[in-house]
């Protein structure tokens, strides 16, 4: 075991870089293209449909996954004042994810070729091996810890649970489509993995560094403690109907009961986390990151509250219930909430987090702002346009497809600027800067107010 010395590790790095590089190869390309496709007069054949599928795929364990694991890494020992074994368990949960996503995309691609089946099975193995390992390095540091049960632990502990279920749902799919030589994951199945991924593994983790980090940095009211477990609970009780009800294929009403107990679940969190009320004071600190992260986080955490209302409406249309939501031709609801939310939040976290990890600058922060931008434009003509066929919604959807792959681009490039040498030098003069201006202030009390932004 190697954990001296933990603390001083960069071990999100290689993650962080994975991630974006996954999102524009197989992420975000594949969806504009998707998108972009009917403008060219291209059909959207069953290839296609199996492009969306390894999309889904790639995005939720590769851009939000592989983000969220490197993130996870570096705060879960900090959260839970314990030590983490490296290098190994990263570097090896890494590979596997990112082999894992590789087999499942290129077997899913060639599904008309023999190869296709022990592609995709492999594909599963290895992806399941690799959340494997990184829930099991992650309970390592949990069982240590004594303190387990705070407002963020909580939701750390339900990411690192659901992260190893939503690795073995991926792996009983791929098998069943390697078994019957299907092209596509068995629709029901695929929908539990999901919303499995999306609210266990990803919200969940996200919501902890939430209720510690963010809240902080945004200087929040304090939080709504009930609420906040009230929420944990019904995201759990939720995940694990939907996962029953599509698994032993129960009535569709299950499935609807479900998804309304996980989406009232992430959207009370909201309310606990108390994001979208003003902050308790003004915020006065040396400046570090992109100073607008806070509007990003905002805007995220709106996303999340349109997406469980747009949800539950949903659910209770296909229950049966009530008729409200038009049917949808480009899945909005579910970019609502990867996009809107997840995407969103990650940019606001990474700019702000990335650079006090690294101590350096955000060197374009304009970037950020068009990234921001796009992303936003992005979601919104996806939900625009994404419940009638026209021919300008076809237009406004391809464009809301390029846009946001313009967004993933300009972000990756601020991201990867926030790790260079010239971006800590920057960051250490500015530094240099402030504490002797605050120097001089201590000798001269009435010096004018400090403004290095
Ligand atoms: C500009 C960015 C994106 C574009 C253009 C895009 C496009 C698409 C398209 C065209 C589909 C096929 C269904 C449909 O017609 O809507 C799809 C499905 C999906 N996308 Fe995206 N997407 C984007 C971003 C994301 C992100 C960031 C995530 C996750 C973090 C994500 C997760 C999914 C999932 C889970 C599905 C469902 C796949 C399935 O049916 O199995 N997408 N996306």
């Amino acid at each position: 075991m190697t954990s001296e010395d933990w603390s001083t590790q960069r071990l999100y790095r290689p993650f962080i870089r994975a991630s974006l590089i996954v999102a524009i190869t197989l992420g975000f390309s594949t969806g504009a293209a998707i998108l972009i496709m009917p403008l060219l007069g291209i059909e959207r054949s069953l290839t296609w449909v199996t492009h969306s599928q390894s999309h889904g795929i790639a995005q939720l364990f590769g851009w939000a996954g592989l983000f969220v694991m490197g993130f996870a890494y570096h705060v879960v020992p900090r959260f839970f004042r314990s030590s983490i074994r490296y290098p190994l368990p990263q570097k090896l949960s890494m590979w596997l994810v990112i082999a894992g996503l590789l087999f499942r995309f290129t077997g899913q691609s060639l599904y008309k070729m023999s190869l296709a089946d022990p592609l995709v099975a492999i594909g599963g193995v290895l992806l399941f091996a690799g959340m494997l390992v990184f829930g099991w390095t992650l309970y390592g540091v949990i069982r240590l810890s004594t303190s387990q049960s705070g407002s963020a632990e909580i939701w750390m502990i339900s990411g690192v649970f659901w992260s190893v279920i939503a690795g073995a749902l991926h792996l009983v799919i791929t098998l069943r489509m390697a078994v019957d030589s299907a092209p596509l994951g068995y629709a029901p199945w695929n929908e539990a993995l999901i919303y499995t991924c999306l609210f266990g593994f990803i919200a969940s983790f996200i919501f902890g560094v939430s209720a510690r980090a963010i809240r902080g940095f945004l200087l929040l009211q304090p939080m709504h403690e009930r609420t906040n477990r009230i929420s944990l609970l019904l995201v759990q009780l939720g995940l694990l109907t939907l996962i029953v009800g599509r698994f032993a294929n129960l009535d569709q009403g299950v499935a609807s009961t479900a998804l309304i107990l996980a989406s009232s679940g992430a959207g009370m969190f909201v309310y606990a986390l108390r994001v979208l009320e003003p902050s308790s004071g003004p915020i006065r600190r040396f400046a570090v990151g992109y100073a607008r992260y806070g509007w990003l986080v905002r805007t995220a955490y709106g996303w999340l509250v349109v997406g469980c209302v747009m949800l539950i409406l949903t659910a209770l249309d296909n229950s049966g219930m009530t008729d409200l939501i038009p049917v949808e031709v480009s899945l909005p609801i579910m970019h609502v909430f990867t996009l809107g939310f997840v995407t969103t939040l990650i940019f606001g976290a990474a700019s702000r987090f990335i650079p006090i990890f690294e101590g350096t600058d955000i060197r374009h922060p304009r970037l950020m702002d068009v990234a921001y931008v796009f992303i936003t434009i992005s979601v919104v003509l996806r939900v625009g346009f994404g419940f009638t066929v026209s021919e300008i919604g076809e237009h406004a959807l391809g464009a809301s497809g390029g846009i946001g792959f313009i967004g993933i681009i300009l972000f990756a490039i601020v991201v990867f600027q926030a790790m260079t040498q010239s971006a800590r030098d920057a960051y250490a003069a500015r530094a240099a800067a402030f504490g002797q201006v605050k120097f001089e202030a201590t000798k001269t009390p009435r010096s004018t107010e400090l403004n290095l932004m």
